[in-house]
């Protein structure tokens, strides 16, 4: 199979963006596993299904009949016939998604999905779980951190379009539950055997990018 480069990283590392940047440098294809969590949570929340409902929302989640494209230069998510690209960012998907980024029956059943294309090579893959659970054997790893100040920052200007305090302020929240929420799936403080890390914190996005294709290189 084809070359397969994983990449985990914490909300705001900008793994995203650098995953499709080093996709689209390498022509490889370019799986957002984050996207797939956020679209079953649309899903279900259209279907009006209370994901507290672990055991209901884990039957359901392997019947969504959710599309990935996974060209880096226009990757693409669909359920059905419906485009969910944007709704799936909408803040009321973020707040609900860890409940099912925490249903093993619904991880279990992405997890399946993301291994079967993995298995099929030639993809740059990124999420929180990819380098040790979804891609273990990639020949490429690599865990992109960055201080949570830098983090903090980057997502104010995503979701505020500025780094002024009230932005701040309104992101701290976000992302410190979100992190939290998140240390049940992955922690970041260490990197797993064999994953290189990259601190992207004092980085511009192409010094990061750059830094990543060395690796692949290596
Ligand atoms: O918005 P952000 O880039 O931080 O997150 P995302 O990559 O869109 O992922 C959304 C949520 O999905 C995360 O907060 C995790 O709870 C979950 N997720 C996961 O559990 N495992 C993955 N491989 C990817 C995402």
């Amino acid at each position: 199979a084809g070359l397969v480069v994983a990449i985990d990283g914490p909300s705001g590392s900008g793994k995203s963006t650098v995953a499709r940047r080093v996709a689209a440098a390498l022509a490889l294809r370019y799986l957002d596993t984050g996207a797939m969590y956020r679209a079953v949570t649309w899903w279900l929340l259209e279907q009006g299904i209370d994901l507290r409902d672990t055991e209901l929302a884990g039957r359901l989640a392997p019947e969504i009949p959710l599309h990935m494209g996974l060209d880096p230069d226009e990757p693409t998510v669909r359920v059905g016939e419906t485009d969910v690209a944007a709704a799936i960012r909408e803040s009321r998907i973020s707040t609900a998604v860890s409940l099912v980024a925490t249903n093993l029956a619904a991880r279990a059943d992405l997890v399946a999905r993301q291994k079967a294309i993995a298995a099929d090579g030639d993809v740059v893959i990124e999420g929180r779980d990819i380098t040790t659970v979804v891609a273990p054997d990639a020949a490429v790893r690599v865990l992109l951190t960055a201080s949570e100040e830098t983090r903090l920052a980057r997502r104010a200007q995503e979701l505020y379009g500025n780094v002024d305090a009230t932005a701040l302020d309104a992101t701290r929240d976000q992302v410190a539950r979100r992190d939290a929420d998140d240390s049940t799936v992955a922690r970041f403080q260490e990197a797993a055997e064999g994953v290189d890390v990259v601190d992207s914190s004092r980085m511009t996005l192409d010094e990061t990018v750059s830094a990543v294709l060395e690796l692949v290189e290596k």
